[in-house]
């Protein structure tokens, strides 16, 4: 493992705005909650190294922990002079997913709770939050995220999305700045669909989930256990919410046996998890890959990976070649 200092060359500018983002970044679900527990001590560790690694992007959500994580976070940037870009999101608190909730009264209220909990005036990128797909045919909610924006509370909005038809939908919106969707070497289909829109329109993407929940990381076994609130224990098979969230969507078994043979591509000293993640690196529309992180250690292998030479073009076909055999006809049409 080698420590990391994200090179100020490296920063990669996020769609039409002025922030410029380092192409790993922080994903904060984990330390929030449903990964199992996880202390706030090993959780501000993992923030710290992040940032000591010159991460300078955080992604967090107002149902992560139910604040957890927004406050988290918001310790971290208290105690650090070094400037972090914060992305929020808001939409998950609603009991049941309808148009309707996206409600002028209910953004506001949410937004103000996530900027209490984020100790800021202004929320640098706030994600509506896998809303339903017909949210899309509604201009109002993101006339709403407009006024938000022109009140201060918002520097720029974007959409997390579950499918590629929400993505290509939500960019028609033109102060949509970002698209957080789920990319890595077993959800490739972004790269063939959505990437090329997004590339004309200037939004940045946020590559989410980059290691499939750890699956990615070469570290899973065939018995590998999860703690009952963890998502990998208790949303195998969607029980709880889209189950593309978790494993990708990708089955255990041959998400493993996938794993198992592009391990014979690894470059000397690179890790499966490096791997995967410089693999999302290799796509220039892909503005950050936000890895989820538990634990300094973590982090800062993470972080590592952009440093990575790039990979070569046998390689990126041979990748291409295992999800052709193993993980396409599971994913494909779904997302
Ligand atoms: N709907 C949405 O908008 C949505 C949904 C999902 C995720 N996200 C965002 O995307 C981020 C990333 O996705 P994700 O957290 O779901 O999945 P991920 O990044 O694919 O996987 C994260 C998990 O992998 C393990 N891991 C990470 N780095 C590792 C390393 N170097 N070595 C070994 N294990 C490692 C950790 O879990 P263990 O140590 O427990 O194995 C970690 O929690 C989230 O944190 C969140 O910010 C957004």
């Amino acid at each position: 493992m080698t420590s990391s200092t994200t090179a100020a060359s490296q920063l990669r500018t996020l769609g039409n705005s002025d922030l410029h983002l380092t192409p790993i970044g922080f994903g904060a679900w984990a330390i929030g909650g449903a990964w199992g527990s996880v202390s706030d001590q090993d959780s501000l560790a993992a923030l710290h190294k992040a940032v000591d690694c010159g991460v300078n992007f955080i992604d967090t959500a107002d149902v992560y922990g139910d604040g957890r994580s927004e406050r988290l976070v918001a310790q971290l940037k208290k105690s650090r002079k070094d400037e972090i870009v914060v992305a929020t999101k808001a939409g998950r608190r609603l009991p049941q997913q309808t148009v309707e909730g996206y409600s002028r009264a209910n953004l506001t209220g949410w937004i103000n709770d996530s900027l209490r909990n984020l100790a800021s005036d202004a929320i640098d990128l706030l994600q509506l939050h896998c809303p339903p797909p017909a949210l899309y045919d509604h201009a109002e909610v993101f006339g709403v995220l407009d006024d938000l924006v022109r009140e201060g509370k918002l520097r720029y909005y974007g959409v997390s999305v579950e499918k590629i038809d929400e993505a290509m939908k939500a960019i028609e919106y033109p102060n949509v700045q970002t698209v957080q969707i789920i990319f890595n070497c077993f959800r490739q289909r972004p790269a063939e669909v959505f990437f090329p829109r997004a590339l004309q329109k200037n939004v940045g993407i946020l590559s989410r989930v980059p290691l499939a929940s750890g699956l990615l990381t070469g570290k899973l076994r065939r018995d590998s256990k999860f703690e009952a609130d963890d998502h990998r224990n208790f949303n195998r098979h969607g029980e709880a919410f889209d189950v593309g969230e978790t494993f990708s969507g990708v089955d255990y078994d041959t998400g493993l046996a996938a794993v198992e043979e592009m391990r014979a591509l690894l470059p000397k000293g690179v890790s499966m998890t490096q791997f995967a993640l410089r693999w999302i690196l290799m796509f220039d529309e892909v503005t950050c890959a936000i890895p989820g992180g538990k634990r300094p250690e973590q982090v800062e292998e993470n972080c590592a990976a952009s440093d990575l030479p790039p990979l070569t073009p046998d390689v990126m076909a041979a990748v291409l070649r295992i999800y052709d055999q193993k993980i396409r006809r599971l994913v494909h049409g779904r997302w």
